[in-house]
């Protein structure tokens, strides 16, 4: 996600807010920039790459005297990281400068309508349409300009802005992306999030939706998109510093696990539009779509597994084949693929040496390239010949969570608009699975409310041996991810099986008490499955069951029954796969594992 910080008092803007901007860092960006008014002009700097190109391009700071001032660290989302792209954004006449966090939706439009009344566009992003709307708007009353822009655009924003014919005040501006407002003795503050100026304030404002923020020296006025002042209760920040880029977390880990509901949401609100799917930044028509007759899935890990859901996912909605392999191994098996083929890579790097490799190797055969990334601007989304983002923002554990489901949703959009353009779903199925999709994010929030329940049962095995994870099917792809998720952060070994693939040999190590993760939620399945319980627990297992709401004969064979809501069964691993995150997470947080780093892995593996 992008950073915000910005600064109106006694002391110098430029240093107060390099050093936020350095306190947000954790947040994941591209690019850095400060805007400061220096008496008689807006002066910007920004440049592409770490901060620290920022802080010695300014000298700390010091080239940009001046008392007010707003910065930025920017996450592309639109645009690739380039010194132009950077913010802070500017208007024409460079009397407006301003700064995002977030997604304007109709900045297409927008831009298109302010190009048709002369204004000229510099960046390729979605925030400088901002810019020049305050401008169009701006008639010497800046809140004015503010509010107009507010009910003229859609998505997501925390805005820092300034004005040159106001110099002694800061506008903040919310709208579903988070923003706060501090305050101490000699002066106010905005941010992104709570570390950037703890050093400075415990005082602080959480800002609502479209509320507005007028900071001065030593006043702050809060109003409503009416422009109703508003009153507001500061809060006091207990947290240390540490807690606080963790917004309290104990680890990234859990909180980006926590994040889920809002990427889902995100993802939704991005993609979907007047009861139709939209991806627009994947560039394919609906004859594309047609034409596909197989589609290759090739990624590593986390992607991986996301992919072996996506295989069941599309063949049961679209009915085209898809065969999914292991970047690793893809790349040497001189594969079978015609032009008809589409190639897709997942990765939420898009750095991932085994998966880039794959791509460049099916590019040279002339077969096109779909990436599923996350990262705007890698090395895998600037090569593919069509991209689809996910919206998870930046992922820092390296066990992978919210992005592992943005891909899953990823996917099913993808598998949804291939069954519409091939007609294998009718209007009224995708209508229905659309209503489904919409309730994932609200489900997941309510799987993650009874967290301290799977951590008490958690408990009873940070000295398990070897745990399993069998399930069919979709089930099986989940139970991939689940058993990733426990190993690699709580170094106990662990299996994912077919659950009908068990008595082949695994089952030999099966002891008593051994814990198998079990997952049923394929309701055509159950009767399979659970016979593949009563094996397991003929040897003495313990079995975990990870089982539809309703399903409640499960308790006659399971001996612990986890229930997810129930959902259209091709999206249940979006539900299932939380209680298996959050035990694999307390397992290893009860064994005092470095659960945001663990030993010998790297968030991105870029060698073979
Ligand atoms: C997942 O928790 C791991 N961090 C790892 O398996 C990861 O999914 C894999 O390395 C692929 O990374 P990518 O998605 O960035 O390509």
């Amino acid at each position: 996600m992008c950073g915000i910080v910005g600064y109106i008092g006694e002391g110098q803007a430029a240093p107060i807010i390099l050093d936020g901007l350095a306190k947000l860092e954790y947040r994941g960006y591209d690019s850095a920039g400060i805007a400061v008014y220096d008496g008689e002009q807006i002066r910007i700097k920004k440049s592409v790459g770490r901060l620290k190109i920022l802080v010695e391009l300014t000298h700390n700071g010091e080239m940009l005297p001046g008392n007010l001032g707003i910065g930025h660290t920017r996450w592309a989302t639109h645009g690739a990281p380039t010194d132009v792209n950077s913010h802070p954004h500017y208007n024409a006449k460079e009397t407006i400068a301003v700064v995002h966090n977030g997604i304007i939706e109709n900045y297409i439009k927008l831009r298109n309508k302010m190009e048709s009344k002369g204004y000229k566009f510099v960046s390729d992003t979605d925030t400088e349409v901002l810019a020049h709307l305050l401008d169009y708007y701006y008639k010497g009353n800046p809140l004015e300009a503010i509010t107009k822009v507010m009910h003229r655009v859609e998505g997501s924003y925390a805005l820092g802005v300034v004005f040159a014919e106001h110099p002694d005040r800061i506008f903040a501006v919310r709208k579903a992306s988070p923003l706060i407002v501090g305050q101490n003795s000699e002066g106010c503050f905005i941010a992104s999030d709570v570390p950037a100026i703890l050093k400075y304030t415990r005082t602080v404002y959480f800002m609502e939706n479209q509320e507005v923020a007028c900071l001065q020296k030593n006043k702050l006025t809060f109003y409503s998109a009416d422009e109703e002042v508003l009153h507001k209760e500061p809060v006091t920040i207990e947290w240390d510093a540490q807690a606080a880029e963790k917004g309290g977390y104990e680890h990234y880990m859990l909180k980006e696990m926590y994040e889920q509901p809002k990427v889902l949401e995100e993802t939704l609100r991005k993609c979907i539009s007047h009861g139709d799917i939209r991806i627009d930044e994947l560039k394919m028509s609906e004859s594309d779509f047609r034409s596909i007759n197989k589609i290759y899935i090739v990624a590593c890990g986390s992607s991986y597994h996301a992919g072996v859901t996506g295989k069941y996912v599309i063949e049961n909605i679209a009915r085209v084949s898809v065969e999914v392999d292991l970047a690793s191994e893809f790349r040497y098996r001189n594969p079978i693929i015609d032009d008809k083929s589409l190639v897709i890579v997942i990765s939420q790097s898009g750095e991932t040496a085994d998966s880039l490799a794959a791509m460049a190797d099916m590019r040279a055969k002339g077969i096109k390239v779909t990436g599923i990334v996350n990262v705007v601007g890698s090395s895998i989304a600037r090569d593919a010949d069509y991209i689809m983002y996910t919206w998870a923002g930046p992922e820092i554990a390296v066990a992978t969570t919210k992005a592992y489901s943005a891909q899953l949703m990823a996917l099913y959009l993808f598998a949804m608009k291939l069954g519409k353009a091939k007609g294998t779903i009718d209007s009224e199925v995708f209508s229905g699975m659309l209503e489904d999709l919409k309730l994932l994010p609200q489900q997941v929030e309510f799987l993650l409310s009874n967290r301290s329940k799977i951590q008490k049962f958690a408990n009873r095995y940070i000295g398990a041996k070897s745990i399993f994870f069998i399930g069919r099917g979709i089930d099986y792809a989940i139970s991939l991810e689940g058993s990733l998720k426990l190993k690699e952060i709580s170094y106990i070994h662990s299996e994912a099986y077919a659950a009908g693939e068990l008595k082949h040999g695994t089952i030999s190590l099966i002891e008593e008490g051994t814990l198998v993760a079990c997952v049923a939620t394929q309701e055509h399945l159950y009767k399979k499955t659970i016979s593949n319980m009563v094996e397991v627990k003929a040897r003495g297992a313990f079995v975990l069951a990870v089982t539809n709401e309703g399903n409640y004969d499960m308790e006659k064979e399971a001996d612990y029954v986890i229930y997810i809501p129930k959902t259209n069964p091709y999206f249940a691993n979006t539900l299932a796969i939380i209680p298996l995150q959050l035990f694999g997470y307390y397992v290893a947080v009860g064994k005092g594992c470095d659960v945001d780093k663990p030993r010998n892995l790297a968030k991105s593996v870029t060698v073979e």
